[in-house]
């Protein structure tokens, strides 16, 4: 089911797949003691040409825990990258280095690129603003643990839903595990896209398009809260405009119905106070916990098949 599989969108995966991924990362989530080192000779890469935290680190934390070891591709200053040599050369290098490749890049369609002309399977760890299936993957595995199931839940997402990856590939998955409804929380100016929009009507899921959250505190299951992407405005006058639009603080939690969970694929600038943190609804830093079992369940079903 998972042996060397590319994870590129996804897309790529159906409800089974996800499912046992989902039990597998449980599975080692739940063990007292880490005995799976049958990753043990098998290098893992990572090539990141924008910044991360979780993501690159999480996959060479899980890599090291299964037994295996981590090449990093670095800055691309201190790489041949620095000498003019192309992205196409680069990865090929990797693939004769590696048994798989994490890659994340600005530019649409690297990763599967990559994946086209490499040996060894490639992930997908964020691109542009189109898609990072991994974390959709460690946020329905939060959902699935919360609620012991992913189908029929209310869904309020805010923030920048125009530009966030995360967002781009939760909603890809709605297509999988159906929502009851989703509200798309955000500044006019950061609506969703018309693609995304047309995805979700061609695929029944039933969507409303809010400026505010306050109408759906008590109405929804998970609240999936992004930061305003800087990065991705050519115009800092924009940024200004939009900055700080939407924070969550404990007046919004006490109207949170009960068991409702705030999700963030982090990291965050100033949309959850902190002292948010400490509230039985908060539930981002257990979700990038996850992060790490997540991944090191999806190295070990990729590289041995179990
Ligand atoms: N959630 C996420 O992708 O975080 P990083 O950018 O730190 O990897």
């Amino acid at each position: 089911m998972w042996l060397n599989r590319d994870v590129i969108s996804i897309l790529d995966f159906n409800k089974e797949e996800l499912l046992d991924l989902f039990s597998k990362a449980k599975l080692i989530e739940s063990l007292k003691e880490n005995n799976l080192k049958n990753l043990k000779g098998k290098i893992l890469t990572t090539a990141f040409f924008e910044p991360s935290t979780r993501t690159r680190l999480s996959f060479q934390a899980a890599m090291l825990k299964l037994g295996g070891s981590t090449l990093d591709l670095g800055e691309p200053s201190i790489s041949s990258l620095a000498k003019g040599e192309n992205i196409s050369d680069t990865i090929r290098m990797l693939d004769y280095y590696s048994d798989i490749i994490v890659i994340r890049h600005k530019l649409e369609g690297v990763s599967r690129y990559a994946a086209e002309i490499c040996e060894h399977p490639v992930i997908n760890a964020g691109e542009g603003t189109k898609e990072h299936p991994t974390q959709t993957m460690i946020d329905l595995y939060e959902v699935w643990k919360t609620f012991k199931s992913l189908e029929n839940l209310t869904y309020a997402i805010i923030g920048d839903i125009k530009h966030a990856r995360t967002i781009s590939s939760l909603i890809l998955s709605f297509s999988i595990f159906k929502p009851r409804k989703v509200y798309l929380v955000s500044p006019l100016e950061l609506r969703a896209k018309e693609k995304i929009r047309s995805f979700m009507e061609f695929n029944g899921i039933l969507y409303e398009e809010l400026t505010t959250f306050s109408e759906v505190l008590e109405e929804a299951d998970v609240f999936y809260v992004t930061r305003i992407q800087k990065e991705r405005f050519s115009d800092p006058y924009e940024y200004e405009k939009v900055k700080g639009s939407y924070i969550i603080t404990l007046e919004h939690i006490k109207r949170m119905k009960e068991g409702a969970i705030i999700l963030h694929p982090l990291p965050r600038v100033d949309e959850l106070s902190p002292k948010v943190d400490s509230s039985k609804n908060a539930a981002y830093f257990s979700q990038a916990r996850g992060g790490l079992y997540l991944r090191m369940a999806l190295l070990r079903a990729i590289l041995t098949g179990e």
